[in-house]
Parts: C-alpha cells; sequence; structure tokens
C-alpha cells in the first residue's frame, strides 16, 4: 500500500513538470518566431548583366524591435536599412506593415554568385537568411572569320565556360580544331576556336557551335562559309569591266 502510493505521487509530480516544460517551450518558441522572422527568396538565377532584386521581409517585427537589419554579400555589408549603400548596389528600405529591406545587384556578373545574407538583430536575437545568387547562360557577341586556309569562330560574354564544336554537313571536325578561351575581370569567358581548312572543302559552309558541357546544351551556332563572299566579289569584278568598257566608249565618242 505505501509503496503504490508515493509511486503515484512521484508520476504526478512528473507529470506536472512535463506540462509546464510543455508550455514554456510553447512561449519560448511563439515568443522567438514572432520576433524574428524573415522571407526572402532562396536561390535566384539570372543571366549575365541582369538587375537581381532580393527583398527581406521581415514579418512580424516591429521597427521599435530592430537594432541591425542589413544585407551582406562578398565579405562586406552592401545595404543597411536606413543606411548609405555600397556603390555597386542600390538598396531600398520600406515600413509600411513591416520592415523590408530590399537589396538590387545591378549588371550581375559571374565574379557575383554566391550567398548574400540577410541579417536582423532585434530584441529577441541575431537571425540570418541566406539567398543564394547564380548566373547562366550569359553570351555577349560572337563572330566569325575564313579565308582559304583558317576557319576561326568566336564568343564573348560567355559563362559557364563552354567548348567550340565543328562540322561541316554531318562531318564532326572539332579534333583538328584548336581551341583558346580567357576569362575577364568579371569571370565572363571568351572562347576562339581556329580550323584548318583545305582550298577543296570550301564550297560546303561550315557550322561552329558552343557547346556548354556545364549546361549539356548549344548555346549558339553560327554558319562560316566562303561561298557568299566569292559569287559577290565575281559579280564585282564583272560590274567594274562594264564600267571600263563604258568609259572606253565615251573616250571614243568624244574623240
Ligand atoms: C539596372 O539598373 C540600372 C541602375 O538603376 C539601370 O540603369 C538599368 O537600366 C537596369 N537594367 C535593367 C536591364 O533593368
Ligand atoms: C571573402 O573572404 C574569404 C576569406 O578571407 C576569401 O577567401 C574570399 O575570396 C573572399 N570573397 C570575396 C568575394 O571577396
Ligand atoms: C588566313 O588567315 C589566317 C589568320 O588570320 C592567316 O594567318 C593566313 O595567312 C590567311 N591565309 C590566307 C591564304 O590568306
Ligand atoms: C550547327 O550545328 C548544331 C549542332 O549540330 C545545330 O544545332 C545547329 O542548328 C547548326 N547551325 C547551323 C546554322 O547550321
Amino acid at each position: 500500500m505505501i509503496k503504490a502510493s508515493s509511486l503515484s505521487s512521484g508520476t504526478r509530480t512528473q507529470r506536472v513538470f512535463a506540462w509546464v516544460s510543455i508550455i514554456w517551450l510553447t512561449f519560448a518558441v511563439s515568443a522567438f518566431g514572432k520576433a524574428v522572422n524573415l522571407e526572402t527568396i532562396p536561390k535566384v538565377v539570372a543571366q549575365c548583366g541582369e538587375n537581381v532584386t532580393l527583398p527581406c521581409d521581415a514579418t512580424s517585427s516591429h521597427l521599435s524591435d530592430i537594432r541591425f537589419f542589413s544585407w551582406v554579400g562578398r565579405n562586406k555589408t552592401l545595404c543597411k536599412y536606413d543606411g548609405q549603400p555600397d556603390p555597386e548596389v542600390l538598396c531600398e528600405s520600406a515600413a509600411e506593415t513591416h520592415p523590408k529591406l530590399t537589396l538590387t545587384l545591378i549588371r550581375v556578373m559571374p565574379i557575383h554568385q554566391g550567398s548574400y545574407l540577410c541579417k536582423l538583430h532585434s530584441k529577441v536575437g541575431l537571425e540570418n537568411l541566406a539567398s543564394v545568387v547564380t548566373v547562366q547562360d550569359c553570351l555577349g557577341s560572337s563572330g566569325s572569320f575564313i579565308n582559304e586556309s583558317h576557319a576561326k569562330c568566336w564568343f564573348n560574354g560567355v559563362y559557364p565556360v563552354g567548348k567550340v564544336h565543328w562540322f561541316q554537313g554531318v562531318a564532326e571536325l572539332t579534333e583538328s580544331a584548336s581551341t583558346q578561351e580567357d576569362k575577364d575581370q568579371y569571370g565572363q569567358y571568351t572562347i576562339t576556336s581556329t580550323l584548318n581548312v583545305q582550298k577543296e572543302n570550301l564550297d560546303q559552309p561550315y557550322n561552329c557551335s558552343l557547346w556548354i558541357p556545364r549546361a549539356k546544351k548549344y548555346l549558339s551556332s553560327r554558319q562560316v562559309a566562303m561561298v557568299t563572299v566569292r559569287s559577290l566579289s565575281g559579280r564585282g569584278v564583272k560590274l567594274q569591266w562594264i564600267c571600263m568598257m563604258a568609259e572606253i566608249i565615251m573616250v571614243k565618242l568624244v574623240m
């Protein structure tokens, strides 16, 4: 009897303790969760040269709670609530229903890729939330050149890095081409490829295509042909010949 009674009172104490703990935990979670709740876009994919806007909403937080609200990236504070932004970015502070800090990355480039952190230091504590920016499908300009011994193609402002594949009809000629890649200060590539060609193969156009291994796709392609150049210059010569004849006739008439 005595044993049973002490056991049940022990169980009761444990149960009360458990309830108190649950209530405490609920209170702590709701108080903490309420004061520092941030929202942003977790992942942004852009093309080179675009402006990327990263909002950070401090929902269910009050302006008076805020000690520090900022966007941090590239190892520096880019943007501060009601503060002077870094000259490379645009920054907007707003407080309509809740405090909001919007960071705009201008003309985003491969070197700007990475994690950007929205940081809010409030009365309750410090909260961080990341937004990861990546760039892809970048291509600036392209060009080509051909003469009787070489065909050449180049692609500027490329990211991620690519390779040039050469075709003539169904034949793939990539093996006999030499390709060079250069990276600029913004992390974009210029890819130049040169193919040795034979005079007797020039009547069919060449095709040079920019292959992006990481994306597993062709980003651009160009036709390189001498055929049109030859017929144009041929007509040019004929026209010159007609002009000369006319001049000779006129000279004879004057004389
Ligand atoms: C990006 O922002 C800059 C600076 O505000 C502006 O001059 C430019 O036109 C914008 N570019 C685009 C594509 O919206
Ligand atoms: C940031 O700092 C780390 C460590 O000091 C360095 O390795 C990295 O290159 C820096 N990144 C930028 C974007 O400056
Ligand atoms: C064709 O162009 C290449 C590269 O510009 C040059 O080195 C070569 O001499 C040219 N060949 C002919 C036959 O004009
Ligand atoms: C060149 O070849 C690529 C790959 O086979 C093809 O996708 C593209 O349409 C071709 N371009 C031209 C202009 O013929």
